[in-house]
């Protein structure tokens, strides 16, 4: 089967494209490269001694998806295309609205236009909004969100079930992603931020590496053990293959949601602690102010991704710093 891979150039994307191909799929890439590298795909094509197509186009764009969807025999789609830097999306909310709403929204009419209606879309924790109580469990209503971004990831959720109620056969999996880190086990792709990164552990491996001087904690008088936020980290590997899994269970019609996370919440100070044991570089850093909008903790419950996908995370904390590490130091600025 051919599987579209909307955003496949990206750094979670590419991570995906390689379990697809290593299990067997056809891959088609449609990446506007605004995020995302083409060398992480010939990257890609190194490890699995396979390629994927690769369309540089955009989901917003309804005459290039038609013509990608009369080229090629689409099984499925998986959806990763979108903005996601949240303060950005502060800053400019008609274009996260515009690409990651309006985009899928025009992809859905490509889709259903050729016939094609079974959809992974890459949803976050954030969906379950500011009050929710942790873990975080797929049975809890989405919340209020705190920003552009997780509002766009929140309204495409709510879109896709109502596509759903509308078109009998159309099948979606909504996988509600905790906060993914670390590489290909080969070093060969990992995450390449453009500009100072926003999340941690982009920031803390351009530290390891001499890019940046040290880490700002931001906050360390939080209600947590040790005062830092929480945070329920999970080996990109580990989310590309739930993609995989996602796949198979795309033959019951209807919407389903899955959190993918591993269940155990880790500290940012544990998160240095972790690395600096690892690797055997030590990582500078100062705890400064909060950042608005973070949440003190919070991690998943995933049993209902390991009950309907069979799907569960099976690397540790240890192999996401080793892995990291072997990316960033070998390729210190990146692509
Ligand atoms: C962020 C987004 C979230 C998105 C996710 C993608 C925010 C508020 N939320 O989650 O919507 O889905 O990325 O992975 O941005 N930290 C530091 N110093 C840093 C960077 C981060 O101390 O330089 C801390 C943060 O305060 C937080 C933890 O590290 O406690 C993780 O931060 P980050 O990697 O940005 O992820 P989230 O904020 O959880």
């Amino acid at each position: 089967m051919t599987i579209l891979v909307t955003g496949g150039a990206g750094y979670i994307g590419s991570h995906t494209v390689v379990s697809l191909l290593d299990a067997g799929f056809d891959v088609v890439v449609l990446d506007n490269l605004c995020n995302g590298s083409a060398e992480s795909l010939s990257r890609v094509a190194s490890i699995t001694a396979k390629a994927p197509v690769f369309i540089e186009g955009d989901i917003r764009d309804s005459v290039c998806l038609s013509d990608l969807f009369s080229r090629y025999d689409i099984g499925a789609v998986i959806h990763f295309a979108g903005l996601k830097a949240v303060g950005e999306s502060v800053l400019k909310p008609l274009d996260y609205y515009e690409t990651n709403v309006g985009g899928t929204i025009t992809l859905l009419k490509a889709m259903q236009s050729a016939g094609v209606h079974k959809m992974v879309f890459s949803s976050s924790a954030t969906v379950y909004g500011l009050e929710a109580p942790t873990p975080y469990e797929e049975t809890q209503p989405r919340g209020t969100t705190s920003n552009p971004y997780g509002s766009s990831k929140a309204m495409v959720e709510r879109l896709l079930e109502d596509w759903t109620q509308a078109v009998p056969e159309a099948s979606v999996v909504l996988l509600r992603y905790f906060n993914p880190i670390g590489a290909h086990e080969s070093g060969l792709i990992g995450e390449d931020p453009q500009g100072i990164p926003n999340n941690l552990m982009p920031f803390m491996a351009q530290v390891a590496v001499g890019r940046r001087d040290k880490l700002s904690v931001f906050g360390g008088d939080y209600p947590t053990p040790d005062g830092t936020c929480r945070r329920d980290y999970l080996h990109v590997m580990d989310l590309a293959e739930g993609h995989v899994s996602a796949l198979s269970s795309l033959e019951q019609p209807g919407v389903r949601a899955f959190n993918l996370g591993t269940g155990a919440p880790v500290s940012v100070l544990e998160m240095i602690r972790a690395f600096e044991s690892q690797t055997g570089v030590q990582i500078p850093f100062e705890i400064v102010a909060r950042r608005a909008g973070d949440l003190p903790e919070f991690w998943a419950n995933p049993e209902k991704a390991q009950r309907g996908l069979g799907w569960f995370a099976k690397r540790d904390l240890d192999a996401m710093m080793v892995d990291t590490w072997r990316w960033q130091s070998n390729n210190p600025e990146g692509y």
